[in-house]
């Protein structure tokens, strides 16, 4: 029997396998057994509620789509009175995903979501297409490590504070957001990205810009994971093209404790459980009994000298 599960911070996940924010509701419990997730990720939540952005909101390319949906919603008082009480119909830890604009509205609302049925905030601060003129705080050092110290002071529950790739020093702001207090990091939201019509030549998305999700993304945020895991000691939630067992091996081998899963369960909708079961198969396969072990394995020696490779005898 291999030990699946993981601990993030003071939360212990039966196994490393969590939805992504905006991809996942207590509604898939019709087709996949959502306890045998390791965390139940509810979609991003404002105060008030919020119409999103203008349609279309998401186009494929060629690898994957872009989308920006812009935080549609009820706002914070639906989600307590009535999506809580049908996530808590399920076992695995809650987390609520909240976003604002500004760092006083984002500590009110952690206030507000600091409820007991509640596991943890995840803090969205890096939603790459939610509004221009406020809530991007994930692409600045200072004003990371200032919401996210907000938020701390305002909440008792566990923080993860969700990083945007689209930050020119990520790993700055991973640090910053470690020191503002978060328990974890969450790497990462969506690539802000364009499309254009030839028919048209308008923007294929009613916002103009859009968020990048696609498995072709993995290299690049686990190189993200490894390069942020070398500096912070709190734990990494890797997020970004996950559609198999191997990839959430490879996530945390370059350091992260846990992954998300958002595209690949739009193609499959069991794709969660599946890969739960294949990890199984793989660490039984492999002689593995604890997966935790992986955080971090990856064998990690300096790149060989050329000069010196090209002095050996073949
Ligand atoms: C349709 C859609 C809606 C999303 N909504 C949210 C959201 O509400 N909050 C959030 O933090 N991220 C949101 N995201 C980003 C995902 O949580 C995740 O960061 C991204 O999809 C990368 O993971 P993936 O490659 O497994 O899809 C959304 C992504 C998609 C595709």
């Amino acid at each position: 029997m291999v030990d699946l599960s993981v601990r993030i911070g003071d939360v212990t996940l039966a196994n490393p396998v969590m939805p992504a924010s905006g991809t996942f509701s207590y509604e898939v419990g019709n087709i996949i057994d959502i306890n045998r997730l390791g965390a139940m990720v509810a979609k991003t939540i404002s105060r008030e509620p919020r119409w999103g952005n203008p349609t279309p909101r998401m186009a494929e390319t060629e690898a994957g789509i872009i989308q920006s949906i812009g935080l549609p919603g009820k706002g914070v008082r639906y989600f307590l009175d009535h999506m809580i009480p049908e996530y808590k119909k399920y076992t695995p830890p809650l987390v609520a995903s909240i976003s604002a604009a500004t760092a006083e509205d984002f500590a009110a609302m952690a206030r507000d979501v600091s409820v007991p049925e509640v596991d943890v905030i995840e803090v969205n601060i890096s939603c790459p297409t939610r509004d221009p003129s406020g809530g991007n705080f994930a692409l600045h050092t200072e004003h990371t490590r200032n919401v996210v110290s907000g938020i701390r002071a305002a909440t008792d529950k566990p923080v993860w504070a969700k990083l945007s790739p689209n930050a020119g020093d990520l790993v700055g702001i991973a640090v910053g957001a470690e020191q503002g207090g978060a328990d974890a990091l969450v790497i990462s939201n969506t690539f802000l990205s364009l499309k254009i019509d030839t028919d048209t030549f308008r923007p294929s998305l009613g916002n103009k810009l859009g968020g990048l999700v696609s498995p072709a993304l993995k290299p690049i945020v686990l190189r993200m994971v490894y390069q942020c895991a070398k500096e912070v000691s709190i734990p990494i939630i890797g997020l970004g093209g996950v559609t198999k067992a191997e990839d959430v091996v490879e996530y945390m081998l370059a350091g992260a404790s846990a992954v998300g899963v958002g595209y690949a369960a739009f193609r499959n909708p069991s794709a969660l459980t599946a890969i739960i079961d294949d990890l199984e198969k793989w660490c039984e396969r492999k002689g593995i009994a604890r997966l935790s072990d992986l955080i971090g394995a990856m064998i990690d020696e300096p790149p060989a000298d050329t000069m010196d490779a090209a002095a050996r005898p073949l």
